[in-house]
């Protein structure tokens, strides 16, 4: 086996900053996957991660569920991405149909970042207008339109946006309003993290309230670049090809959409995710979680809140009830570094501003991490 420095460093040469993209791991805390199974990730060196990454949030099932191996491997053997309409992907845009609210037809695209992009085009197309307005501090993924005020390091006056990466053109901020989380009406619903996971019928379902439009990812297709946009017909028929030469026509095309692979993992994901008592044992398990680290915060006397729901939550280290973006901006950033490098010294992962809950995190696991997450506070409110 490659010696995990060897590869940590040859990683170092070929990728940027030896990393697939932002997550970071901390000084010395390094370590490259070996394998994923259930809850657990292993390094090269054998070492085993309790992991509430959950590649960025997809395997809510775990990592190489049988279900899904054995989906994968049955439709390897007939190929795996045709750009043509098949199978796989017409049954899951029909189960995606019938479990979202808002869903009446579904259009694939291979990641969220296009599936939020291309929900935007299609409903500039509809509604005849070019402004978009987004809520400050929701990250959408990284096109040029959403990758606005995510981190406003010293907020504008609403509504102006600030981009938060070098490459994105001026002109764009002319395009995109600014508004305060908790007060507007969307139009267009991000579910890639909250899809099939907040509920069978995502957030739309759990909160009760019927978007026009709505973006999914990550879930959807258990681990596999899938992920759409899902809407009503009188919305989605500007991607109807039927329309190429008009006015109302949205061009969207991509090589890996709706391939077979992907929609047959998504298929048997919602296969597992649709077995009664599953989403009661996915709240359960991270109510315990929540319940356990509320606990440790308040008996280490931590100034720190958890917020979030119990598929998906995380700790600000602030004394402000998280009512809105700006209160997030008040906790304290080094500190929650701190928390994740403690944790990943321990065995835990997390992503560096969720802990993504799934359905193979035991009983144990839970107990496990309990002990850790005291373990952790009791550090920090020491230091
Ligand atoms: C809420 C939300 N929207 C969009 C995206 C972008 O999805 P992708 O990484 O598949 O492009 C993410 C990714 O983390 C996300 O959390």
């Amino acid at each position: 086996m490659t010696d995990q420095n060897v590869l940590l460093a040859r990683a170092a040469r070929v990728l940027p900053g030896g990393l697939l993209g932002s997550h970071r791991s901390g000084p010395g805390l390094e370590f490259v996957v070996r394998e994923g199974r259930g809850a657990y990730l292993y390094d090269m060196n054998g070492r085993r991660y309790l992991d509430y990454l959950l590649g960025s949030g997809p395997m809510l099932l775990g990592h190489a569920h049988p279900a899904v191996v054995d989906a994968v491997q049955r439709q390897m053997a007939r190929g795996t991405s045709y750009f043509i309409v098949n199978e796989p992907a017409i049954r899951l845009a029909e189960e995606i149909v019938a479990a979202v609210p808002c869903a009446e037809q579904v259009r694939y695209t291979a990641s969220g970042s296009e599936a939020t992009f291309f929900a935007l085009r299609v409903a500039r197309a509809y509604r005849k207008r070019d402004k978009i307005m987004k809520f400050e501090g929701g990250f959408h993924g990284t096109h040029d339109y959403v990758l606005m005020s995510v981190v406003p390091r010293s907020p504008k006056a609403f509504p102006a946006p600030m981009a938060d990466s070098a490459g994105i053109p001026h002109v764009i901020d002319g395009e995109v309003l600014i508004a305060p989380y908790n007060d507007g009406v969307p139009l267009v619903f991000d579910e890639i993290v909250t899809g099939f996971r907040f509920a069978y019928g995502g957030a739309q379902e759990f909160y009760k309230v019927v978007p026009d439009l709505a973006a999914f990812g990550k879930v959807v297709a258990g681990g596999f670049p899938l992920a759409c946009i899902a809407g009503p017909t009188a919305i989605m028929r500007h991607f109807d090809a039927a329309l190429d030469g008009t006015p109302d026509y949205v061009w969207q095309a991509g090589t890996f959409n709706g391939n077979a692979i992907a929609a047959a993992a998504g298929l048997a994901t919602l296969a597992e995710l649709r077995k009664p008592g599953t989403y009661e044992r996915l709240f359960q398990t991270g109510a315990r979680l929540k319940a356990g680290l509320q606990a440790a915060v308040t008996k280490h006397g931590v100034a720190a809140q958890v917020s979030g729901e119990p598929p998906v939550f995380d700790l600000f280290f602030t004394d402000r009830p998280i009512v809105d973006y700006r209160a997030t901006l008040t906790a304290d950033r080094a500190k929650i570094t701190r928390f994740n490098q403690e944790l990943l010294r321990r065995g835990v992962v997390k992503a560096v501003n969720k802990i993504y809950v799934s359905l193979a995190h035991s009983d144990t696991d839970v107990a496990e991490t309990l002990a850790i997450f005291d373990e952790v506070l009791a550090t920090l409110a020491r230091s």
